[in-house]
């Protein structure tokens, strides 16, 4: 058997469209991302990867209308609300990356709440981007290191590649193996622009509301027939 991916990292693209090809509202498609999520949280928790980070809010995404905004985050509440216990029982561990304090405190008290109910769980790491850009998050980092200089906690004025990856957000996890974004488009949106370095990257037609575990599968599929040399031959 082929190696499988331990880390999966998704980019939720076509939700808007989706809704647009059926004459609804966006939201309506964000909601039915939401139904797309579950099943590919399942699918993956099925095929033992360890870890899923998807990007369900980005920096930019505050720039859409107001509306559309109240959508999402109701969508969030709800699904952080309703699905914790759930994930729980099936030992899946929540946690996210972004910058959460400009969520209003029902979000990052209920965020918490997910965190905190699921930290000791040994399953599936389901981590998701919330007000996440990577910019943002290097630019953290960066913010976090020179702390450190001024609170005297660290030794000499170089910086290294380790330093810089305790400071990101994604400390704790290892760099995606595999990235999927559906809906066509061909670029990163500022997603974990340091983590994806070496990561293999697929592309899919597939708008995300009808993407499915099948999908997620035929994904893998080709992410196993690739050649990953890391820079070597
Ligand atoms: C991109 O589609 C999708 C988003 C900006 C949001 C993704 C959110 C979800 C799938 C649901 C919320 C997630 C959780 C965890 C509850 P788009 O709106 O840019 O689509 P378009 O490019 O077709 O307009």
């Amino acid at each position: 058997m082929k190696e499988m991916p331990k880390h999966i990292a998704v980019i939720m693209d076509g939700n808007g469209r989706w809704a647009k090809q059926r004459k609804k509202m966006r939201a309506a498609g964000h909601r039915q991302g939401v139904e797309a999520l579950r099943e590919v949280l399942e699918k993956a928790d099925e095929l033992g990867i360890r870890h899923l980070t998807v990007y369900a809010f980005s920096t930019e995404n505050w720039a859409r209308p107001k509306a559309e905004i109240k959508a999402l985050m109701l969508l969030l509440l709800e699904y952080i609300k309703g699905e914790s216990k759930a994930l729980h029982k099936k030992n899946v561990r929540i946690t996210t990356i972004g910058d959460l304090t400009s969520f209003d405190d029902k979000i990052q008290k209920e965020i918490a709440k997910a965190k905190a109910l699921t930290k000791e769980n040994t399953g599936l790491n389901f981590n998701i981007a919330l007000n996440y850009g990577a910019r943002d998050e290097i630019k953290r980092a960066v913010s976090s290191i020179i702390d450190d200089e001024r609170a005297g906690k660290r030794e000499g004025l170089a910086v290294s590649e380790e330093e810089i990856e305790k400071h990101l957000d994604t400390r704790n996890l290892p760099d995606p193996d595999l990235l999927i974004r559906t809906s066509g488009e061909m670029r990163l949106s500022n997603y974990l622009l340091w983590q994806l370095a070496y990561t293999e990257l697929v592309f899919t037609e597939t708008l995300w509301p009808d993407f499915t575990g099948k999908d997620l599968e035929e994904a893998i599929k080709e992410y196993q027939n690739r050649d990953r040399r890391f820079g070597k031959i």
